[in-house]
């Protein structure tokens, strides 16, 4: 299989996804097989954002497949801003072999993408977090076997994290529920992408505003109500969003194995302390399973 970037989710068909799947796995049971695969190569980690889980795991996991990886933060400003954005990527190319960028438009990794001549990775953008949604469905796949035909509701706000699941999950045959209060549900173009991807694998795609969906679903998954470079403030949207909480009476209703979170969790707001913490969470597993699915992304990539 071959890749020529990691950009959007619905670049990559169903086989390129599972491949992609089995491999994360394979690398974590077998690290020892790949740490000489990036042997020689040096890849620039880019953050217009804050970041955790996105900039330990490609730093260490780049070290662990035996590549050197570098930080740039937000020392020179928003990308764009200082000098083109073709230039930034024509000159990493000069010393680089890849680079991985979270950036606060989708635009400008595909305007990388398009002249850096190099492997670009999204590291989350506006849009999408399709490291994160590999990630998650390493870890479905680990919790419940198959992925096909499995039920997935995403409750909260619509963003980056719920569209990609949507559609990295409707590639993969997973049975996808948004549920958003009025007024925050996804994009219709990505809804319309969604669905013909969803109707494509024999999968169903449902959104909705309504809490009662939740029924009868396996995995939860949940995120922040306001995201990075969201202009919404938290107070103004307590009272539409309070019904969509993930807590105890939720996971009840919905007879849910299994609640996820992308984190950084806002405990007490999308979801209660007590869920986070519960038995039922995998969060631990998404954040760990977040290294072995970008190691199989740059496995791909230099294969
Ligand atoms: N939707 C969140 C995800 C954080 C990992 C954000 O964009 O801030």
């Amino acid at each position: 299989m071959s890749l020529n970037h990691f950009l959007a989710d619905q670049l990559q068909s169903k086989e390129q996804l599972l491949a992609l799947i089995n491999l994360a796995i394979n690398i974590k049971t077998n690290p020892e097989n790949y740490s000489n695969a990036l042997a020689g190569k040096s890849i620039a980690l880019i953050f217009e954002k804050p970041s955790l889980r996105t900039h330990i795991s490609f730093d260490i996991g780049i070290n662990k497949l035996g590549g050197h990886s570098l930080y740039l933060g937000q020392q020179n400003g928003q990308l764009g801003e200082r000098e083109r954005v073709k230039d930034v990527a024509k000159n990493l190319a000069c010393w680089c072999d890849a680079i991985v960028a979270r950036v606060f438009k989708q635009t400008v990794l595909d305007e990388m993408a398009e002249h850096a001549g190099i492997p670009v990775i999204n590291a989350l953008s506006d849009l999408y977090h399709p490291c994160q949604a590999l990630a998650d469905f390493v870890s479905l796949t680990e919790t419940f076997g198959s992925l096909e035909g499995l039920n997935l509701a995403y409750i909260g706000d619509a963003n980056n994290v719920s569209n990609s699941l949507m559609l990295m999950g409707s590639i993969l045959g997973v049975n996808v529920t948004v549920i958003t209060p009025q007024g925050f549900g996804p994009d219709g173009n990505m809804v319309v992408k969604a669905q013909a991807l969803a109707e494509e694998s024999g999968a169903t795609l449902t959104i909705t505003n309504d809490v009662e969906a939740i029924e009868g679903q396996q995995a939860i998954y949940t995120d922040t109500w306001v995201s990075m470079g969201d202009s919404k403030k938290v107070e103004q949207i307590l009272a539409d969003f309070a019904p969509y909480q993930v807590d105890d009476a939720l996971m009840k209703k919905a007879g849910a194995q299994a609640v996820m979170h992308c984190q950084p969790a806002h405990l007490g707001e999308e979801i209660t302390e007590q869920v986070f913490d519960s038995g039922a969470s995998i969060v631990y597993a998404q954040a760990e399973n977040r290294m072995w699915a970008q190691n199989a992304v740059l496995v791909t990539l230099f294969g």
